[in-house]
């Protein structure tokens, strides 16, 4: 079964964008992680009044995916309202690296695509697992 088209990973994080629990920013994320076999994984992002619980729609997507037993990735885009291309925070970072290696990051807003990276291009050097060895 092929997997999906970004146009349809973009749908994807426009569509889950609109669930995210931004009270308190109004700034509403929504990711959707692809998998190795094609499917898609989506997060937004979930605020809280103590702030720095807020978890990431990266995050939650990604969490979401290891949990149902997902654990290879290939592409995952970012959706936001803003003009500038929205990327993922440092931690997301380091997360995705540990867990999807050198994805594309497809970085959208609610008309265009803003910007397109690999993961390494945005944590070019990294602390991994091969440091612990
Ligand atoms: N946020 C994300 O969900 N992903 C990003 O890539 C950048 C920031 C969220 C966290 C917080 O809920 C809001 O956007 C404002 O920082």
């Amino acid at each position: 079964m092929p997997g999906p088209s970004v146009g349809q990973l973009i749908e994807a994080a426009r569509a889950v964008r609109l669930r995210a629990r931004a009270q308190y920013s109004g700034f509403r994320v929504g990711a959707a992680l692809e998998t190795a076999s094609g499917e898609v994984v989506t997060g937004c992002n979930i605020e809280n009044a103590s702030y720095g619980l807020t978890l990431c729609a990266e995050r939650v997507a990604l969490v979401k995916a290891l949990s149902e037993g997902q654990d290879r990735f290939t592409r995952i885009v970012v959706a936001a309202d803003a003009d500038t291309p929205t990327s993922p925070c440092g931690p997301c970072r380091q997360l995705l690296w540990e867990y999807c290696g050198d994805i594309e990051v497809v970085l959208v807003n609610l008309e265009r695509e803003t910007a397109r990276y690999r993961l390494s291009e945005l944590f070019p050097v990294p602390f991994d697992g091969r440091q612990l060895k």
